[in-house]
């Protein structure tokens, strides 16, 4: 059976330069915090992490790449901001927690295993990319392993309010989940969504 595609290029996103990412970190700005609800949804819906293999896509300052390493699981956090990469080493790193240089939009990151990964985590990062269901399907077809899961964090926006820059609307995130297996939570204007393959 053929897997459900969402038709291509129906869902842009809205791409900031890294620059841009390297002023926040130098401001010290901290969006969306990690709740303990929040762990609790992403530890209820995945097993076996110690030693897993996790890429935190646009990880930032790290934040979550520390959480997922204290979860178990063997990290790389992957971005392009140079100075938010700097940040995250200056908390610590080793061989399981190690901070990658790259543009998401440039195909899987040199140094990630193919087929390779346990868990990919986008945690508000997928609106900044300028193909997001595309960038999906390739972690899917390339990056995840056949039990692989991606974890994504998406903020909503608000009915008949303008979109923000890095906020989806209810039916951006429907065509985003489609031909997934999907969990989803959504609070304080946050979607929580744990995506698996679905099998033919
Ligand atoms: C809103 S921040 C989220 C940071 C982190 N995921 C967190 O939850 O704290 C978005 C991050 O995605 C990174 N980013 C956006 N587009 C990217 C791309 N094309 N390649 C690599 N990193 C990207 C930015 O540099 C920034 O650090």
């Amino acid at each position: 059976m053929q897997r459900e595609e969402p038709s291509a290029s129906t869902l842009q996103g809205r791409p900031i330069k890294p620059a841009v990412w390297d002023a926040w970190a130098r401001e010290g700005r901290r969006p969306f915090d990690i709740g303990v609800e929040e762990m609790r949804f992403l530890v209820h819906h995945t097993s076996d992490r110690y030693g897993q293999i996790a890429v935190d896509a646009g990880c930032g300052i790290g934040r979550f790449s520390r959480r997922l390493r204290r979860l178990g699981y063997h990290v790389t956090g992957v971005d392009y901001s140079v100075l938010s990469l700097q940040l995250a080493r200056a908390e610590g790193y080793g061989p399981h927690l190690r901070y990658l240089h790259a543009d998401l939009e440039d195909g899987v990151p040199s140094g990630l295993p193919l087929h390779g990964v346990d868990l990919v985590v986008a945690r508000t990062v997928v609106p900044f990319l300028t193909k997001p269901v595309e960038w999906l399907q390739q972690v899917r077809d390339l990056w995840l392993t056949p039990a692989g899961q991606v974890y994504l964090v998406v903020p909503i926006g608000r009915e008949q309010q303008p979109l923000q820059t890095g906020q989806m609307t209810r039916a951006d995130l429907e065509t985003l989940c489609s031909g997934w297996q999907v969990e989803r939570r959504d609070t304080g204007g946050l979607a929580q969504i744990i995506l698996r393959p679905r099998t033919p």
